[in-house]
């Protein structure tokens, strides 16, 4: 859907006056001006300088120990893992040379008790199945097999192969690992199978796509997922990162892992939170934590729409007052609902029809509620899109040297990739605040699996320089 699309406002045809009042507030509530956006992305700045200057702060601005750039004519297969919120890819990465790359890769769903128990013995368990069903496995006299490990979640990295897990961020909350080495938990599960393979690298996913995207495009200065979750990386110079206390890389820079989903979360006093992403936050299983991510990525949208619809069947405005125990659940609008609903352009609104009526269960939905649902979706997906901006902005204004020559931002994730209109709205809302010279020297490119891509890069660049 283009974004003239999601930009329609809230006038619903055939509305009641008190519907198309409750439309109009969450038109107010979700459709951010401008000025909005630049006094969160002010906020914004601020924060990363103050995650620039010390440990602790709200934006962690990671140093990922990553201080080098692919050239983008290596060659030869490496091997990674990625770790995201609901799988696990093991995969082979060929790097062909010019940028090119070919992936070999299996996906593995994490079983619950991975989930509750026995993650990292479950990772080993399939990296052994993916050499195994390879005959990939190195013997007694083979060296090990050195491996990327994507670990998409804050970690405070102590070299390019170690790091403590600072706290779980969207959906998974194993226990009795915050606080531990991630790379010394899966090193010792790979151990426990016997299997030779060596933990090259630590890599959080927008590293990895930035990485990924460096290999194929040597302006790559920024990776961000607008995924199941969100966040950035980008090269910073080691001498704008005050609270470095190591060595000076030879390269003068490091990519920092931001972890901007975070913003906000302490204080809650910038982003525009209406009751509904209160009640979303206080459900969730990490209350007053990642605030900005809450607003933007896959895992909550559906949960914010869900809320919204709510509000106004019980104020009998919406499927005549009526909700199913589906509907009642948290968590049963999945963001592709949402998505599938933006671009539903048929004359009886059939397919967000079928989402009402029978993937949620509620009985019937006249034209009214369905054009509700519709406008609910476009709101979220363009509130969502509208605030990614600020994370972009704030970044590319941090660097603004950068944009006097042309840079690459490499960009993974369902948002990105699926939501009708997401990226046409990022790139418009972002062209209202760099002037339009530095504008036109920025290009956003979808680095497809980049995350897994980027850490079997990192793991071989890593080997090389040791
Ligand atoms: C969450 C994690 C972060 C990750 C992001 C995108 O915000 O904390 O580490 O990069 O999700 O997957």
């Amino acid at each position: 859907m283009a974004s003239s699309t999601l930009n329609l406002c809230c006038t619903i045809e055939g509305a009641s006056v008190e519907q198309q009042t409750a439309m109009d507030l969450l038109g107010k509530q979700f459709l951010l001006p401008d000025e909005r956006l630049a006094a969160i992305t002010k906020e914004f700045r601020r924060r990363m300088e103050e995650g620039l200057a010390a440990d602790g702060k709200v934006l962690k601005m990671i140093p990922s120990f990553v201080t080098w750039r692919p050239k983008g004519n290596e060659t030869g297969s490496y091997f990674a893992i990625d770790l995201g919120g609901t799988n696990l890819r093991v995969l082979k990465v060929t790097l062909n040379g010019k940028g090119g790359v070919t992936t070999e890769h299996q996906k593995f769903t994490l079983t619950q008790e991975a989930k509750s128990r026995t993650l990292f013995d479950f990772i080993a368990q399939c990296v052994e199945t993916f050499l195994d069903d390879r005959n990939l496995r190195p013997t007694g006299r083979q060296p090990p097999i050195s491996i990327g490990f994507t670990f998409s979640y804050p970690v405070q990295q102590t070299s390019i192969n170690s790091g403590i897990l600072v706290q779980w961020t969207k959906g998974l909350n194993v226990p009795g690992c915050v606080g531990r080495d991630v790379v010394r938990l899966l090193q010792d599960a790979l151990l426990r199978l016997g299997l030779r393979v060596k933990v090259a690298a630590l890599v959080n996913d927008t590293v990895g796509t930035l990485l990924s995207a460096a290999y194929n495009d040597p302006s790559s200065q920024i990776g961000i997922i607008f995924g199941t979750g969100t966040n950035a990386a980008y090269y910073e110079n080691v001498s704008n990162v005050a609270k470095w206390k190591g060595a000076n890389p030879a390269s003068g820079e490091m990519v920092l892992n931001m972890e901007w989903g975070a913003f906000d979360s302490d204080d809650f006093a910038f982003l525009p939170y209406t009751p509904h992403d209160i009640k979303l936050d206080r459900k969730s299983i990490n209350p007053r934590k990642q605030a900005y991510e809450k607003m933007i990525s896959g895992l909550y949208l559906g949960e914010v729409a869900r809320n919204i619809i709510l509000w106004l069947a019980d104020q009998r405005l919406l499927f005549d007052g009526r909700s199913s125990e589906i509907l009642n659940a948290m968590w049963s609008i999945d963001t592709s609902y949402l998505s599938s609903a933006a671009i539903d352009n048929t004359p009886d609104l059939s397919e967000i029809q079928q989402i009402i009526e029978k993937t949620l269960n509620v009985p019937t939905s006249t034209m009214v509620d369905r054009r509700i649902f519709k406008t609910i979706a476009v709101l979220v997906g363009e509130r969502a899109a509208r605030l990614s901006a600020v994370g972009v902005v704030a970044t590319l204004t941090k660097r603004l040297e950068l944009l006097s020559k042309k840079i690459n931002i490499g960009i993974d994730g369902s948002m990105y990739e699926h939501f009708p209109g997401f990226k046409e709205i990022l790139a418009e809302t972002v062209s209202h605040f760099i002037p339009e010279d530095k504008f036109k020297n920025i290009n956003f490119s979808l680095a497809k699996d980049g995350s897994g891509i980027g850490a079997a890069i990192v793991a071989m660049l890593a080997t090389q320089t040791q």
